[in-house]
């Protein structure tokens, strides 16, 4: 088999577009992991960005090339807020995608945002985690099948946000953050726990993304400033699908360079 680049980088007329490569994309990993594993593990992500991609998993086209009952579901991050909340990450993956695919309960794994003590939801998701890998909480982190993240404006992924300094954490998979551009807590897995993933795919659309998608690719190096940049597969593989607008401000040579199937 012809080995991956461990950079990928593709771009698509619009997110609609974006969505639907994201989708046959995850549907190649899902099966391939259930036919190597019989199960495929996989990290979803929040925000706005990978809706249509959750919707576009639920219509025909996409259904039914999943054994949906042999995936389990996990989050990067969550917000602190309760999970009927309308900003939690987990109602949205709920109402768009695994209430549709009706997912089983058993496989549905949310971090527990509505807690008071956000270091102990934190520590009682590296136990599930832990659980569901069958290895122990504080060993070496398990490799997820596939992580889906996004960018913020400001460069943050999941819910590393500038200036928290989480790229030292050596232990830890899950750590509460406190995200002082938006005055809000959080709960994120730790690049520790991200970059073991086989397949990470950043789904980056809109020009308000296109100046933090420059910085992360193609600026200085500055994992404190660009939480993004944190994230670099120890041995998988790193995919971002941006829309044109997204990668409006990248060098075309760069563009180039990574490979971008047509
Ligand atoms: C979250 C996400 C966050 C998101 C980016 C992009 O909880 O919001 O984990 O990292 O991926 O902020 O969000 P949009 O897709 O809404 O632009």
């Amino acid at each position: 088999m012809v080995s991956r680049p461990r950079t990928e980088l593709r771009q698509f007329a619009d997110l609609e577009e974006l969505s639907q490569a994201a989708a046959d994309e995850f549907c190649r990993i899902a099966c391939q992991a259930i036919a190597e594993s019989r199960r495929a593990v996989i990290t979803l992500s929040g925000g706005s960005t990978p809706r249509r991609l959750y919707e576009l998993l639920t219509t025909d086209r996409y259904r039914h090339r999943v054994a949906w009952d042999r995936v389990e579901f996990f989050w990067g991050d969550e917000r602190a807020v309760p999970p009927d909340d309308r900003d939690s990450n987990f109602r949205m993956a709920d109402d768009v995608l695994l209430e549709p695919l009706a997912i089983p309960s058993a496989h549905i794994h949310r971090i527990e945002g509505e807690r008071n003590d956000l270091n102990a939801a934190a520590l009682a998701y590296e136990r599930e985690i832990a659980r569901v890998f069958g290895v122990l909480p504080d060993g070496p982190p398990p490799a997820f099948d596939l992580v889906l993240l996004g960018i913020g404006a400001d460069g943050h992924t999941a819910s590393l946000f500038p200036g928290t300094d989480v790229s030292a954490e050596s232990t830890r998979w899950v750590v509460p953050q406190y995200a002082p551009a938006i005055a809000a807590n959080r709960v994120t897995m730790t690049p520790r726990l991200l970059n073991a993933a086989q397949h990470v795919m950043f789904l980056v659309a809109g020009t308000e993304k296109a100046d933090a998608l420059a910085q992360v690719l193609e600026g200085v190096r500055d994992p404190q400033r660009l939480p993004a940049q944190m994230i670099e597969p120890t041995s998988g593989v790193l995919m971002w699908f941006v829309d044109r607008a997204a990668a409006g401000r990248l060098d075309r040579s760069h563009a180039d360079h990574l490979s971008t199937p047509a």
